[in-house]
């Protein structure tokens, strides 16, 4: 599929059954999130499943697909409560403009108004800057596409939120899920909304332990994977 498919252009604000907003891509037809819920999808698949089953202090999170930022806004909540620090690193070839960011409103629906500069920093910030929170937290977002990560050993946890394999099978590749097995350390963990048979043999063969666990409303299953630890002789 080229960039110029997948690139935003025809974009509206659509929302989801939990209140929370979501983008819709029309030449695409894929949201950004459920329609049963953003907010929920978000929490369950990235948050409960993803952030919280990471047990340390210091978390290096690679995000595939910034998209709205929803996912950061909700990480960077979570810091303010379980007190840990999260460096995260958000890909994003395809920036989503402030107005239909401004028309979602993220931050008045989490009921964090005061979060809202920040969170325009990060979305409209140049890309590479280190952007620090305060509570552990430390953003930057690139412009870089996840088929360009060369990074080696760099991260606990990876959120992959790349729209659906139907709509991008580029980006559900075993070669894609070697450069994701490359990037986490041992024992780090991939977590995505998609639980489709293909991409989870995709993963295995690219060496990742892959868990079916139960998906957000509307979903029966998501994938959880590992990078196995490696065994010392
Ligand atoms: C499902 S949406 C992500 C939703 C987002 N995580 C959020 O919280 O709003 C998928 C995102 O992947 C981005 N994307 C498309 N091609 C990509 C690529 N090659 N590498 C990284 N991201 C890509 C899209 O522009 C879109 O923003």
């Amino acid at each position: 599929m080229s960039h110029a498919t997948v690139a935003p252009g025809d974009l509206r604000p659509v929302r989801t059954a939990d209140g929370s907003f979501t983008l819709r891509h029309e030449r695409l037809d894929e949201h950004y999130h459920s329609v049963h819920g953003a907010v929920r999808e978000s929490q369950h698949v990235f948050l409960r499943n993803g952030l919280h089953a990471v047990d340390l202090p210091r978390i290096d999170l690679l995000e595939i697909g910034l998209g709205t930022g929803l996912n950061a806004l909700l990480t960077f909540l979570a810091t303010r409560v379980h007190r840990c620090t999260v460096h995260y690193t958000a890909l994003e070839p395809f920036p989503v403009s402030i107005d239909l960011l401004r028309s979602m409103d993220h931050c008045a629906v989490l009921g964090v108004p005061d979060a809202r500069d920040l969170y325009e920093e990060w979305m409209m910030g140049g890309p590479g800057v280190v952007i620090p929170a305060g509570d552990g937290f430390h953003f930057r977002r690139l412009d870089q596409e996840a088929g360009s990560i060369t990074d080696a050993n760099a991260f606990d946890l990876i959120y992959f939120d790349a729209f659906a394999p139907e709509k991008q099978p580029g980006l559900w590749t075993e070669e894609m899920f070697q450069r994701m097995h490359k990037a986490l350390r041992p024992g780090g963990v991939l977590v995505t909304y998609c639980a489709k048979g293909q991409v989870r043999r995709n993963m295995v063969s690219a060496g990742l332990q892959v868990e079916r666990l139960p998906g957000p409303p509307g979903k029966r299953e998501m994938l959880r994977a590992r990078r196995p630890k490696e065994v010392r002789a």
